[in-house]
């Protein structure tokens, strides 16, 4: 491996060592959580907010009103959150002095008198708070509340900004958006009947990850990577989501959604789009979401009626990660014994525009596999002709660019080196650059980012409705064809839990430069 000076950012940087472009400081508001007894907000948004608090990046005043069916008073509120944060550590340092912003309100989500005593609870809270009226609603809810929570924030008129001014209302939603077409056109509608366009915010936290953003700097921040990003130069490109995790609790939602849902219309999508994308002219929510729907728009639409050479769908079977037995799919509490639902996909698509004509777009994901990989990785084509064919045969490894999301974040550039010696042996080399070993690791869970950035208003890393239906429209008739074909239950290739997924013995990068079909498709990359 080749090592790598990191010069100080002072060097290479007209901005002071370690500064950055300055986003602003998020002004005082009130964040109203929907759910707020439920699991994401226990194991993600408040800890998210804890962190900010001791970052010192919440505003202040800051006001957190937590809402669910469950009967809480705010002491009982503050005593189960601080159980949830620090169930396994005692470092709680902070915690009492954040507590005392947290409020709760019992609520029920259908009936309207519980929004407008919202109203009038959340109104005396912002006068004491001193929040001025700022308004974020985080529906920490499942999907099908959705739809009534927004109405009902309407109808009670929670939903209204004044106009001028600076005083915002906010909602927030996270995916899945709809479960096709139609319903995250029907969603939608439902959100937009109160709120306008600009208040609505869609998470993806993959897109708040320190190195997915960071695609996009390193494709149009360096000169060096644009010329080569294209048909003449890369051979195909892997995205892959690998998890070694199986569904856990949540398979009464895995159920109905399937892997195709739950990763691909969205986080898999994302990752696709920003690896694809032309260069924005400017770094700002509109131009960016613009560029990744040229891409949605530019998919090739997929060969339904031949499902088999483009797309493989697999099932965990019982096996064993880490050294532990894991359960198969079916025998997951929530899930029936003869699901058909698919937990693995590996798909191949083409965007049909100049730059990537014909290069083939592997995407991968799947749950319960040997380990936790998500990457991005682009291989280039080999040399045009050897002058060593003589020597050492026909091929020579191609070039590939490795973007390692998790678990390391990291790009790494191989390439061909000789191998020291008398005799001509090449020997691949990777050159590496590591967040870890650069001094400034990413700090701070995605939804951090999140929360940042509705307080701040920015919409960059959120989803437009427009991508959302792109994608949906692409992705529908395959998971329509899928669960409606005959064959369906034939499609399904079982896999063993903590194996490279269905085939499983040869990699996808084997054979990916020649892989014309699916059918000699041996599993994911998993090295
Ligand atoms: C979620 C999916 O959106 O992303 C989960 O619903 C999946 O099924 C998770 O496990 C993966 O996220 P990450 O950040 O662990 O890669």
């Amino acid at each position: 491996m080749i090592e790598i000076n990191y010069p100080a950012v002072s060097d290479t940087s007209p901005l002071p060592a370690g500064s950055c472009l300055l986003e602003g400081f998020p002004a005082p508001c009130a964040i109203v959580i929907m759910g707020a007894s439920g699991d994401l907000t226990a194991r993600k948004i408040m800890p998210s907010l804890f962190s900010l608090y001791k970052k010192k990046l919440l505003p202040d005043p800051c006001l957190i009103l937590g809402c669910a069916r469950t009967a809480y008073s705010d002491d009982e509120f503050r005593t189960v959150m601080k159980k949830a944060l620090f169930a396994s550590s005692k470092d709680a340092e902070g915690w009492e002095e954040f507590a005392s912003r947290l409020y709760y309100r019992q609520i029920f989500y259908d009936d309207l008198s519980s929004y407008e005593g919202l109203a009038t609870g959340l109104s005396e809270l912002e006068k004491k708070a001193g929040t001025a009226g700022r308004r974020i609603f985080y529906l920490a809810v499942p999907p099908s509340l959705y739809e009534s929570i927004a109405l009902m924030l309407g109808e009670a008129g929670l939903s209204r900004e004044p106009e001028g001014g600076d005083v915002w209302t906010r909602i927030v939603v996270e995916k899945p958006f709809g479960r096709d077409i139609e319903t995250a056109r029907h969603l939608d509608a439902a959100l937009h009947k109160h709120f306008a366009e600009h208040q609505i915010f869609r998470i993806d936290h993959y897109l708040a990850k320190e190195t997915v953003q960071n695609v996009l700097i390193l494709r149009f921040a360096n000169a060096i990577f644009e010329p080569i990003w294209n048909r003449r130069y890369v051979d195909n490109v892997s995205i892959t989501a690998a998890e070694s995790l199986g569904v856990g609790h949540r398979a009464g939602y895995y159920e109905e959604a399937g892997v195709l849902r739950d990763m691909f219309q969205n986080h898999m999508m994302q990752l696709l789009s920003l690896t694809a994308m032309d260069p924005p002219s400017q770094f700002d929510a509109d131009t960016v979401r613009d560029e990744k729907v040229r891409v949605y728009r530019s998919l090739r639409p997929f060969p339904v009626d031949d499902l088999e050479n483009h797309l493989i769908v697999g099932q965990y079977k019982a096996g064993v990660i880490d050294g532990n037995k894991v359960p198969g799919y079916r025998e997951e509490r929530g899930v029936s014994p003869d699901s058909l639902t698919p937990t693995f996909a590996a798909m191949k698509v083409f965007i049909d525009n100049w730059r990537w004509q014909g290069v083939p777009f592997y995407l991968t994901s799947g749950k319960s596999l040997a380990k936790k990989l998500t990457e991005i990785r682009i291989q280039f084509k080999e040399v045009p002709h050897s002058m060593l064919r003589s020597i050492i045969g026909e091929h020579i490894t191609a070039n590939t660019l490795t973007i390692g999301i998790s678990p390391e974040e990291k790009i790494t550039l191989s390439f061909q080196t000789k191998n020291p010696g008398m005799r001509i042996c090449l020997r691949s080399a990777d050159m590496e650059f590591c967040y870890e070993g650069s001094g400034k690791t990413p700090s701070g869970d995605a939804y951090e980012k999140v929360l940042m950035d509705v307080m701040l208003g920015d919409q960059m890393l959120f989803w437009r409705q427009d991508g959302v239906e792109l994608c949906w429209s692409f992705l529908t008739p395959i998971i329509a064809e899928c669960e409606a074909c005959s064959g369906r239950a034939e499609m399904l290739r079982f896999y063993e839990a903590g194996s490279k997924g269905p085939g499983g013995f040869r990699q996808i990068s084997e054979t990916a430069g020649t892989l014309s079909s699916f059918s000699d498709y041996r599993g994911v990359r998993l090295t």
